[in-house]
């Protein structure tokens, strides 16, 4: 193959400075549908980010950088260290750098939100908390480390995290919907059934992390663990699975005999098979003595389980119509 020729060269140049044209018009000057784009963007790199963290504990990398805010004592980048393997530092420098992922979504949104004529302050609200949340998990990632990975600060770092993917799916369901008082559109004692099932799944995502806590997963050798019998904490992790798989029959069946709207009924048929294949991974990791691919698989089940219960939810309700949007004047915009 010959040297690229000029026409070609031109044609990337042109074809990089529209994408980064229509990039940069995503959020400087949004529509309700690139706002939407972002926060998409900002549930996945969170829910990405669970995941990388998760691989950081089962290759045994949680210590690979083993200060905070420098990954080194005296360096902020990697540099080769006589006592840690280089690939445990670059995976977890590489988690640390996911932050900057994580944290360009939440600006993107936020910066859109602010942006987004006519505004609406129930969006700008919401979008401050990713920025705020991934400052926090920033620091709270310091405290992990530095308290040698004890298993109550990861724990609570992979809660944080369920925290800040609640906060961008309900910035995605208000970008959705209009801000007219919220209608029902089931039942009450429905939608008080969705809450209990939300509340449940909280509970089983803390029991799951109790049990990676008590678990031989704890990211290094030096990391303490707690005193819990796994087999006794996995098999009450399981049985509040099979209290919230219930539940969501319980719903599916409210919501058929009710003859609820459809897509309340489809996100909670959703719901119910990401669980059960999240079930199922549960159960034949418990029985191969946990491997490390199919820990972090559960862990990205375990954020699907999450957003497919708070899409459940948010599909139970309207807030009418989006508002009409405002075109905003060409002299307002940066050349
Ligand atoms: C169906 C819904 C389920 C959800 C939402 C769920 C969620 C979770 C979560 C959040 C964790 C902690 C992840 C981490 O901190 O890295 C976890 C760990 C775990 N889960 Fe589940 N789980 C479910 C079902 C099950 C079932 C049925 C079993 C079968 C016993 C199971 C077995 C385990 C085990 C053994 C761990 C520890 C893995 C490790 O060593 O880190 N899970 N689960």
């Amino acid at each position: 193959m010959g040297p690229p020729t000029m026409s070609a060269v031109t044609r990337i140049v042109d074809r990089v400075r529209d994408l980064a044209h229509a990039l940069f018009h995503s959020f400087w000057t949004p529509t309700p549908a690139t706002l939407r784009r972002w926060a998409v963007a900002a549930i996945v790199a969170n829910a990405g980010i669970t995941v990388t963290g998760v691989v950081v504990r089962v290759t045994e990398s949680g210590l690979g950088c083993p200060t905070w805010p420098r990954c080194t004592p005296d360096s902020f980048l990697p540099v080769a260290h006589p006592e840690i393997s280089p690939i445990n530092t670059a995976i977890e420098f590489g988690n640390r750098l996911m932050t900057f992922l994580v944290l360009a979504a939440g600006a993107a949104c936020l910066l859109a939100a602010l942006r987004l004529a006519p505004r609406r302050p129930a969006l700008v609200r919401l979008a401050w908390l990713q920025p705020l949340g991934v400052a926090a998990q920033a620091l709270w990632g310091g405290l992990v480390v530095r308290s040698a990975l004890n298993p109550v600060t990861v724990g609570m770092h992979f809660l944080i995290s369920i925290g800040l993917i609640a906060a961008c799916y309900a910035f995605y369901a208000r970008s959705r919907e209009g801000d007219g008082p919220p209608v029902r559109m089931v039942h009450r004692d429905i939608r008080v059934l969705a809450f209990v099932l939300v509340a449940a799944v909280f509970v089983l995502v803390v029991a799951g992390v109790v049990v990676t806590g008590s678990g031989p997963h704890s990211g290094d050798e030096a990391a303490s663990r707690f005193g819990f019998d796994l087999e006794m904490v996995a098999r009450l992790h399981a049985d509040a699975a099979y209290a919230v798989v219930g539940l969501t029959f319980a719903l599916l069946f409210a919501l058929h005999v009710t003859d609820a709207p459809g897509r309340a009924r489809r996100a909670a048929l959703v719901l119910l098979g990401v669980e059960l294949a999240q079930g199922v991974i549960g159960y034949v990791q418990y029985f191969t003595a946990v491997p490390a691919a199919l820990v972090a698989l559960h862990a990205l089940g375990a954020t699907l389980v999450w957003i497919a219960t708070l899409r459940v939810l948010y599909m139970m309700r309207s807030r009418g119509p989006l508002p009409a949007p405002v075109t905003r004047p060409l002299d307002a915009v940066p050349a």
